[in-house]
């Protein structure tokens, strides 16, 4: 905890607020999208400081994420509201919220209120860790006039969780792994660009709780597997690729890049022991279902995470055409397009 400490008071030296844990204003607020990675986060070289093994690249999915009102509170302990429900200081979410603000409690705010939103419907399967945590630390900002450009922003969301640190941008995102032994270069920054024929189609497996979380499966990973080895230099040269089709425009690329990327991940966590599997007969249907509409024509991909759904990679303009293909299997897609007007 030491060495987090020290990295946060390294990072508010440069806050506009000369007291930077005394509030500015009675409350902050903040807002954040989920984001998908195109090129995967998986497993940490420094746990303490939540430094990546490897880079990646994410697209940011507007409408869906979190908002959250901060407020200081003055005596007792965190008040947290999730989705109007009040959660008691022991379930799992309350308490990682609650240690992640530790690190900017003071005499003049020791305790925090803090109201959050998922406008994620529950039932998009989409994990809300990434836009909550990014969402937390732009209240923070705000309730603390830091007035930190995003860059460091996304140095503390890291903290809170890895793939947050790029959840603080629309569009495109790359965290870069970083070099440096403090962790100060391993930060996430907006990769410029419009494309409004780019579309993400979100495919519901399953929304149950995994079984296994994100921080958990890549160190089991890490430890037990002995494909990983070969995961730290496919993931960094995944990245170079999609980053560089997504300035050229190049969808086949970025696709095919991608959706081999992801199963390059799944194939580590099932050589992981014990195993991790997070498909279900139901996402291997519709990986199958990608594939077919690939052999006649259509370019779609899919990614997947810790978890059974699939996101399908694809083109505004076949829109129609991947709907009808997974209508046909009693699946429902619904479409996302980030570049939208
Ligand atoms: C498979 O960011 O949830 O979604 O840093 O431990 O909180 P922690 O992990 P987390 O891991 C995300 C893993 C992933 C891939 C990705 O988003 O890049």
């Amino acid at each position: 905890r030491q060495r987090q400490t020290q990295f946060i008071q390294q990072l508010l030296q440069a806050s506009k607020n000369p007291q930077p844990l005394t509030p500015n204003s009675p409350q902050g607020l903040g807002s954040a999208p989920v984001n998908i990675a195109l090129s995967k986060y998986w497993g940490k070289r420094d746990k303490v400081l939540n430094l990546p093994i490897n880079g990646s690249v994410s697209i940011s999915l507007p409408g869906l994420g979190t908002e959250t009102v901060l407020k200081p509170l003055q005596t007792g302990q965190d008040k947290i509201v999730l989705n109007g429900e009040q959660l008691g200081a022991d379930v799992t979410f309350a308490k990682r919220l609650s240690l992640f603000l530790d690190y900017f409690r003071s005499d003049a705010c020791p305790a925090f209120t803090v109201e959050t939103v998922n406008s994620v419907p529950t039932a998009a399967g989409l994990a809300s860790s990434a836009s909550g945590y990014a969402a937390l630390v732009l209240a923070l900002d705000d309730l603390f006039g830091w007035q930190l450009p995003k860059t460091d922003l996304s140095l503390l969301a890291r903290f809170g969780s890895g793939s947050a640190s790029r959840s603080l941008f629309d569009g495109f995102a790359l965290w870069h792994r970083g070099e440096q032994e403090d962790g100060m270069d391993s930060f996430a920054e907006a990769l410029d660009s419009h494309w409004p024929e780019f579309c993400i189609g979100l495919v519901k497996v399953d929304t149950k709780e995994k079984a296994v979380g994100s921080t958990v499966g890549m160190q089991q990973t890490v430890e037990t597997c002995d494909l990983y080895k070969s995961w730290p230099e496919q993931a960094e040269r995944n990245l170079q690729t999609i980053s560089q089709a997504i300035i050229e425009q190049n969808f086949g690329t970025l696709g095919k890049t991608a959706e081999h990327n992801a199963l390059s991940m799944h194939a580590t966590m099932i050589a992981t022991w014990p195993p991790i599997v997070y498909w279900q007969p139901e996402s291997v249907a519709a990986m199958q279902i990608v594939w077919q509409l690939r052999e006649q024509g259509t370019e779609v991909y899919f990614t997947m995470d810790a978890g059974p759904n699939l996101k399908l990679i694809m083109q505004a303009k076949d829109q129609d055409k991947v709907r009808n293909a997974f209508a046909e299997h009693g699946t429902q897609v619904d479409f996302i397009l980030p570049f939208a007007e």
